[in-house]
């Protein structure tokens, strides 16, 4: 009986001392997949902030640019033959895009003319303290992002044709409100979503996210900031 008992100890240490030494030896093929959980994941996600060259980063009136913010890859809108102030510029990444949207508007008899693009934190600083010059701090909070709050100071986004209300109803207007997300623009402040953007209808201001991006919102029927809220984590 005592040879029996110590025979079965014998085996089972074997077996411990087997199953310790294979569990410590043994690498797992993918160690990413088995040694990170789910919710790290997904907490390192809620983590990484997009920086200001993000063609995603949300720019409103909670979340605004350092003063000393500026894009690196600025170039001159007139060189690539679009109808601009030679003095405007706009990052490079978007400008292919601006240059097919430009081409296809044009073959359709649509003439897209950029009116406002880059603008420095000094620029909006002058633009928003002219606004409320004009029509007080109030209204003119409506209108104008306060300096380092703008998408302008970006590079990505656009002032098209005309600051009016009715260029929503010119044949431009009409064009770049159908067409523009498939070339990677899209509207910042569409009508009745000042509750939601902070600003008055802007039938002329895009922003450029890329064409993966424009498709997928517009797939997902939100308006930019709510679509960048998710994107952002916000
Ligand atoms: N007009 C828009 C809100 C801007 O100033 O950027
Ligand atoms: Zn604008």
């Amino acid at each position: 009986m005592g040879k029996k008992i110590l025979f079965i100890i014998v085996i089972l240490l074997a077996v411990i001392i087997f199953t310790f030494i294979y569990f410590f030896n043994s690498k797992p093929t993918d160690t990413t997949a088995i040694l990170v959980k789910p919710e790290v994941i997904a907490q390192k996600k809620q983590l990484e902030k997009l920086t200001p060259d993000s063609l995603l980063i949300q720019i409103d009136k909670k979340h605004c640019l350092a003063p000393e913010y500026a894009p690196q890859d600025l170039v001159g809108v007139l060189s690539y033959g679009i109808s601009a102030n030679s003095s405007f510029r706009l990052r490079k990444i978007a400008m292919p895009e601006l240059v097919e949207m430009v081409t296809a508007a044009q073959k359709e008899g649509i003439e897209l003319k950029v009116i406002s693009a880059y603008r420095s934190y000094a620029d909006q600083q002058r633009i928003y303290s002219s606004w409320v010059a004009q029509l007080g701090a109030k209204e003119a909070s409506r209108q104008s992002a306060p300096p380092g709050c703008s998408q302008h100071e970006l590079g990505t986004a656009v002032d098209f044709n005309e600051l009016n209300d009715s260029f929503a109803n010119t044949p431009t207007g009409i064009w770049l409100s159908k067409n523009a997300w498939q070339f990677g623009w899209v509207i910042s402040y569409p009508l009745n979503s000042e509750n939601i953007t902070g600003y008055v209808y802007e039938p002329w201001h895009y922003r450029y996210i890329g064409k993966v991006n424009a498709k997928e919102l517009e797939e997902s029927g939100l308006i930019l900031s709510k679509f960048l809220d998710t994107k952002n984590n916000l």
